[in-house]
């Protein structure tokens, strides 16, 4: 599929399919949508009302036009209230056409919305990713496609000539994102620890990054026991992963991103029962799959900020060798952690990788986990947690988060429910009270950062969507890659 922003008039444009977006309670047509209306013999006009077309946020209908028009079909879509229209509405608007576009069996589509804010490239970014994140399918796992259809083969943004830096930079973006999707939905038996450093390796390989994977051995030298305790169950053997990217000159800022990456979650001896949703505890390294796919796309971005990105990835499993509810480990700075559930094995596993971040002298670090089932109850399926002790940074993400939409919501860090994490015998353990588990969680995260800003986002809500929305299908949604990469292009 190509995406041209092109500057043939709105009124002269010719294919399968135009989209013309209108805004909700302002569905009259003035100016270029009057002549429009006049060139297809008024249809437009009589859609709207017989259709009762009120231009509501994500809604949309479709027409033939008559005879041997140029255009073969119409589509308006619905662009929400006027004062309250965002980039992200703009992005939601024009997955809308994209997935219309190809319900309708178009082969080209043209897209006539708005522009955002006056800022041309934002436009043509977000709508590139409405297009690029609505369309993409995944039929790997199917012996036969299930949608054989004909595909959107051209998609022309217009009014938006120019813009082809934004459209091809949206591209990279979304190659990342489709990259952490693939992941994350990919299963258990087949995305594990070897195919994690295999894939980190390819991007190593095609995008000029400088990779490490540190072994079992190597990751015993330096002390990681509470990341091992995580890996002693499984057959496979654990990598730890460090990617980095390093610009050309010195660098503006140097940065890390950590994500959480256990292949399968079974919840160790504390095994997850029924209805606990362990047959999807694929998901559980979609933090690391959004560090992937975030280094992906800086990788072909290539601005001047170093970025690691580092992910410790193992499958949480039962064995004779499984570490027992009531161990105590040694974390790599020092720490020790009375181990009283097994199933809280994600912060086991990112403080060993939070203390090696440290040490590589950073500006900032960001983690990203699907670390609590807390989480999820306090703030849903859409909106990831954001924890961190740093305003300035909170903000930057939260821009980041303005821009990419990826919802996000800060959550207190509040230090007194680390009493809950007291250990008679340990530092701590790694498992406090029922009540506040996303906040006990970040605080138990807290004692592997010594003075790095930083910041943790819980995605277990968002990483998956159980039903199709905006540009998200059902499945896996790639969470966290484009808020990170507006974070580190962002000249905070
Ligand atoms: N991987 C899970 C959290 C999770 C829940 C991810 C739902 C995706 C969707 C994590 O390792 C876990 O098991 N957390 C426990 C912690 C508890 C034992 C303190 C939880 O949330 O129940
Ligand atoms: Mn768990
Ligand atoms: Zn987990």
């Amino acid at each position: 599929m190509e995406i041209r922003a092109i500057n043939t008039p709105l009124l002269e444009w010719t294919g399968d399919c135009l989209a013309i977006g209108l805004f909700e309670d302002a569905v009259e047509l003035t100016g270029d949508l009057a002549t429009l209306d006049e060139k297809f013999a008024g249809i437009l006009k009589e859609l709207i009302t017989e259709e009762e077309f009120k231009g509501k946020a994500g809604s949309s209908i479709v027409s033939r036009l008559g005879g041997n028009s140029p255009v073969r079909k119409v589509i308006l879509v619905g662009l929400g209230k006027k004062e309250a229209w965002k980039l992200d509405t703009l992005r939601r608007s024009t997955a809308v056409v994209a997935r219309a576009g190809k319900k309708q069996k178009s082969k080209t589509l043209g897209i006539s919305l708005p522009i955002w804010n006056d800022d041309l490239a934002k436009t043509a970014q977000a709508m590139t990713e409405g297009v690029q994140l609505a369309l993409y399918q995944d039929n790997r796992f199917k012996s036969e496609p299930e949608d054989k259809g004909p595909q959107v083969e051209q998609v022309d943004l217009l009014g938006l000539d120019g813009q082809e830096f934004a459209i091809n930079r949206a591209n990279q973006i979304c190659s990342g994102v489709i990259l952490a999707r693939q992941l994350v939905a990919a299963p258990p038996n087949s995305v594990t620890p070897i195919t994690m450093a295999e894939t980190a390796e390819a991007i190593a390989t095609e995008h000029g990054l400088q990779l490490e994977i540190l072994e079992r051995e190597d990751c015993e030298k330096l002390g990681m026991g509470a990341f091992l305790g995580v890996a002693q169950a499984s057959d496979l053997p654990p990598k730890f992963i460090h990617l980095t990217y390093k610009p050309e000159g010195t660098p503006k800022r140097k940065l890390a991103i950590i994500g959480k990456g256990l292949t399968f979650d079974s919840g160790g001896l504390n095994i997850k029962g029924a209805g606990s949703g362990i047959e999807t505890m694929k998901v559980d390294m979609g933090g690391a799959a959004a560090t992937l796919g975030a280094a992906k796309a800086i990788g072909q971005l290539q601005p001047d900020v170093e970025v690691h990105f580092i992910s410790a990835v193992t499958e949480n499993m039962i064995s004779g060798h499984a570490m027992r509810p009531g161990d105590i480990l040694t974390a790599s700075n020092g720490k020790t952690i009375e181990v009283n559930n097994t199933d809280a094995e994600g912060r086991l596993t990112l403080a060993d990788a939070l203390v090696y971040t440290e040490k590589l002298g950073v500006d900032a670090i960001v983690d990203l986990a699907t670390l609590t089932g807390a989480c999820v109850v306090a703030l849903g399926d859409d909106i990831a947690g954001l924890f961190s002790p740093d305003d300035a940074l909170s903000a930057q993400l939260e821009k980041a988060s303005e821009t990419s939409g990826e919802k996000i919501w800060r959550m207190p860090m509040e230090e007194k429910y680390f009493e809950g994490m007291k250990s008679g015998i340990a530092d701590m353990k790694n498992t406090g009270p029922r009540s506040g588990g996303s906040i006990t969680a970040s605080l138990f995260l807290k004692q592997f950062v010594k003075e790095t800003p930083w910041a943790h986002l819980d995605i277990a809500g968002t990483v998956w969507a159980d039903k199709e929305n905006g540009y998200n299908s059902p499945g896996a949604t790639g969470f966290g890659v484009r808020t990170l990469v507006d974070w580190v292009l962002s000249d905070a």
